[in-house]
């Protein structure tokens, strides 16, 4: 199943995501895809403030994981600096995406077939300035 659609705003990208988050649940993995600048933060923020996590969230580039403790805990990745899917075995994301958090990767792309199968792929393009197209894939149960 697919969802298409075409936000006009960072708030509006923001407050579908906020969606998301609220209706989050234990092993949930959001996969987000998209070039630089289409808004993988603006939604993972989204996503945590719908958990409840009232923390400032950024991009956590340099060190790819950035752990929130939560009733239901977040764990913020950004593949960014990963080149090739296994450089991350052995560094034991499995453990978290497999586990009772809820996981949000920025760049998920580059984990290639180390991502879940389950995951829900949230791909982001350029609609003009301030749209974004956002396609919602969820995984076929
Ligand atoms: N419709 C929109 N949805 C999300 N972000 C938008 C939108 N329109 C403009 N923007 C801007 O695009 C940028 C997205 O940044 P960011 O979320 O950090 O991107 P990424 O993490 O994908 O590199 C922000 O500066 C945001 O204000
Ligand atoms: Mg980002």
């Amino acid at each position: 199943m697919a969802r298409e659609l075409i936000t006009g705003s960072p708030e509006e990208t923001a407050a579908m995501a906020q969606e998301l988050g609220r209706g989050a649940g234990p092993g949930d993995v959001f996969a987000l895809i998209g070039e630089l600048g289409t808004g993988k933060t603006v939604i993972a923020k989204g996503i945590a403030l719908g958990m409840g996590i009232r923390d400032d969230i950024t991009s956590p580039t340099f060190t790819i994981l950035e752990v929130y403790e939560n009733p239901l805990p977040l764990y913020h990745f950004d593949l960014y600096r990963i080149d090739r899917p296994g450089e991350l075995d052995g560094l034991g994301f499995d453990e978290l995406w497999y586990g009772d958090g809820v996981s949000v990767i920025e760049w998920a792309d580059r984990a290639g077939d180390r991502l879940p199968a389950d995951s829900i792929r949230i791909h982001l393009s350029y609609a003009g300035e301030e749209g974004r197209r956002i396609v919602i894939e969820y995984p076929a149960d």
